[in-house]
């Protein structure tokens, strides 16, 4: 197992490229299933969650051709199994995303159900209770959610009791199939929902409304091939922008979508940012200048995410005053606090909040990654570091950043991976 040395004390800066959305390129690749033509799809990023599902596509008999360009051409007519085994889906949860389209194209599906993760509980009884509402019979039996229909879904009424992204996504790709009308009310409005609304209708959907919080589907008798190009990864964009102003630096990230990344830029602003964007790129310099602290709260879309919350507490660690962080979406997402506090931060937890009371510099530590997002803001917290600091299980970062310390070398970072 791999892990990240971190000298810190370097200012970011310069100039980097962002991968495509990670969660977005799951969802379109689940959504391959839907059609026996060739679906190609293109800017997929190259990460770990990536080619788990592509192995999990493999185990069902499709065979996914990648090109040196990674994109990636997939025909599903090879398929004989419809089984997410436990292995895959414990590694990566959003597995869960091929239930929908096996149950719409082929009336069958068994996914290992989801275990609990290091950020929370995270149930998965909103994708099964709309599933039955479309008609399907679901059983959870032996530790695998085994679900069934007679002939195709049925368009229903579906009111989701919380926001759910994967959830929204997993009805919208059953009801792409399924026979009449389905509206989903309360969907989820993150934008990676839309790219795969769009790469949908690309393939013959009939859809409406998404980025709203109700989405219409109109169910067609079958999809075909399209090539799609997925769109850039917001979440990876806002936290090289965060890495560069925790450093006070000046970084240009560019092939990204600033339209998307509103509450961020505004936090980013508020912490003493000078923001310059462009229609693909984002300047952000800080002249230099320590960042204020600021308040947030994490929510769905479009709020601030929760997927940029750890990294923010780590920005606060090291700005000027004391800020509130608020985690309204997962129950268990401040794993990264303890890591901090050991590398001289000033962080406490109250119930969902954290207050970060800043500090002028960390110190560097040997600190144990426990998730995606955790690990980014440790890697953050080393580059504000006054000496050196160990990432430990880094594979949590592989999954989701894409060559992170090439990246962060680029912009100056002195980081490298050895073997622990
Ligand atoms: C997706 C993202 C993840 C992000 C999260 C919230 C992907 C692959 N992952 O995860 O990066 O952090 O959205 O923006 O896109 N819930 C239930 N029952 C359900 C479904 C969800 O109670 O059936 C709860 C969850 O426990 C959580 C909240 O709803 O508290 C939101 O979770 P959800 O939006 O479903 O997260 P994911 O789709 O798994």
């Amino acid at each position: 197992m791999d892990k990240l040395i971190i000298k810190g004390g370097v200012s970011l800066n310069g100039e980097i490229r962002i991968a495509g959305a990670k969660n977005s390129a799951l969802p379109i690749l689940a959504a391959s299933l839907l059609t026996r033509d060739t679906v190609q799809i293109r800017n997929l990023p190259h990460l770990y969650d990536i080619t788990t599902m592509l192995e999990l596509l493999g185990c069902m008999g499709v065979e996914p051709i990648v090109d040196e360009k990674l994109s990636v051409e997939i025909n599903s007519g090879t398929i004989n199994s419809f089984s997410a085994p436990y292995e895959l889906v414990k590694t990566m949860r959003a597995s869960i995303l091929v239930l929908g389209p096996l149950l719409a194209c082929y009336g069958q599906a068994e996914v290992a159900l989801p275990g609990g993760c290091a950020i929370g509980s995270r149930p998965v009884n909103l994708h099964i209770s709309a599933l039955e509402s479309m008609g399907a019979s679901i059983r959870v039996e032996d530790g695998y959610i085994k679900a069934t229909v007679d002939g195709r879904l049925k368009g229903s009424h579906i009111f989701m009791d919380l926001v759910t992204v994967t959830g929204t996504e997993n009805v919208m790709m059953a009801a792409t199939l399924a026979d009449g009308r389905t509206v989903i009310e309360n969907a989820a409005r993150e934008p990676e929902v839309v790219d795969l609304a769009n790469c949908l209708i690309e393939m013959g959907a009939r859809i409406e409304g998404q980025g709203t919080d109700t989405v219409i589907i109109d169910g067609v008798p079958e999809l075909h091939g399209c090539s799609y190009s997925v769109m850039p990864d917001r979440i990876e964009t806002g936290t090289y922008l965060i890495a560069a102003a925790a450093t006070r630096g000046r970084v240009r990230v560019k092939d990204t979508r600033p339209d998307i990344l509103d509450a961020v830029l505004a936090k980013l602003e508020q912490a003493g940012a000078d923001i310059k964007v462009g229609k693909d790129w984002i300047e952000l310099d800080m002249h230099g200048r320590r960042p204020r602290s600021v308040s947030l709260r994490t929510a769905p879309y479009p709020a601030f995410p929760t997927d940029m919350q750890a990294q923010f507490t780590a920005l606060n660690a090291i700005a000027e005053g004391t800020g509130s962080i608020t985690e309204t979406v997962f129950e268990n997402r401040f794993m990264h606090v303890h890591e901090m506090n050991r590398m001289g931060a000033a962080i406490r937890v109250e119930g969902n909040t954290v207050i970060v009371d800043g500090v002028e510099m960390l110190k560097g530590a040997p600190v144990m990654a426990t998730d995606l997002r955790a690990s980014a803001s440790l890697i953050i917290a080393g580059l504000v570091s006054d000496n050196e600091t160990s990432v430990d299980r880094i594979y949590h970062i592989d999954r989701g950043y894409e060559c992170i310390e090439e990246k962060l070398q680029l912009l100056g970072a002195k980081i490298r991976r050895v073997p622990s």
